[in-house]
């Protein structure tokens, strides 16, 4: 099966919606004059109040919009909640769930995690689903027991078919500490992430996008790339530039299969 490759920008909360409307121009600009080839899909997920100038002028060239969260509910008095309809109202066509950082940061848990991708996939947008283990939890040889348990709490909620999902993953030690994981055993955890949806729903180890995360630049991606069981990379800090957002896009169309 032929998987699209896909290239995540996630700014996180950074750039003023004046600066990220003048990256996208800057990417429309720039794919209009040398287009990055079909085989790899590009994603942006700005801030909320950016999302719906970012998502139109990115339209044009076939960058598809993403949120960084969102509220499980649909509508009701939850202030400051954001429900996956309005996001998709707002042009998201992706949404990313359970980063480290919201698990971390703002206590989400794997349930909470589940509700979420539930409700993204009632509002058509995919999720990109992040699972990862901390530096201790690597360290104790915790890696596939963590991974396994936040794919269950998620799969285990999920219908059949296959859903149209992403996985990310992003072990929380590489992640803005410009530790890469090694090629190799990032490959060993895809490939794991793989069996597990294929558990789930037969078929869907061969068509469910599995991308790594944490410390993704534009020296490194390559490799990345290199690694049979990763379709892409959901990348942070090295994508807030337009130029390295755009080579770590070609370099995804370069390497590989
Ligand atoms: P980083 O962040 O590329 O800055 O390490 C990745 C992420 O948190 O998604």
């Amino acid at each position: 099966m032929i998987r699209r490759r896909l290239v995540v920008a996630n700014w996180k909360m950074y750039k003023t919606v004046a600066q990220s409307v003048a990256y996208a121009r800057e990417v429309c600009r720039r794919l209009e004059q040398e287009p990055v080839p079909p085989a790899v899909e590009m994603v942006v997920a700005p801030t909320y109040p950016a999302l719906a100038p970012v998502a139109a002028r990115l339209q044009a060239v076939g960058v598809a919009a993403a949120a960084q969260n969102l509220d499980p509910g649909r509508e009701g008095a939850l202030t400051g909640a954001v429900s996956a309809y309005l996001l998709w109202e707002a042009g998201a066509r992706y949404v990313i769930v359970g980063h480290s950082e919201r698990r971390q940061m703002f206590q989400e848990t794997d349930l909470m995690v589940a509700e979420k991708v539930g409700a993204a996939l009632s509002a058509r947008l995919t999720p990109i689903l992040c699972v990862g283990e901390s530096h201790v939890e690597r360290e104790r040889g915790e890696t596939e027991s963590v991974i396994g348990r936040q794919l269950a709490a998620v799969f285990g909620d999920l219908p059949a078919p296959a859903p149209e999902l992403v996985v990310a993953y992003e072990p929380i030690w590489a992640i803005g500490t410009g530790v890469v994981a090694e090629p190799g055993e990032t490959n060993r955890v895809a490939a794991l992430i793989r069996s597990l949806a294929e558990k789930a729903w037969p078929g869907a180890g061969q068509s469910v996008r599995v991308l790594y995360g944490g410390s993704v630049n534009p020296r490194n991606v390559r490799d990345i790339f290199g690694q049979g069981d990763i379709d892409g990379t959901l990348i942070g800090s090295a994508s807030l530039r337009v130029d390295d957002f755009l080579a770590m896009a070609r370099a995804g169309a370069e390497t590989g299969d």
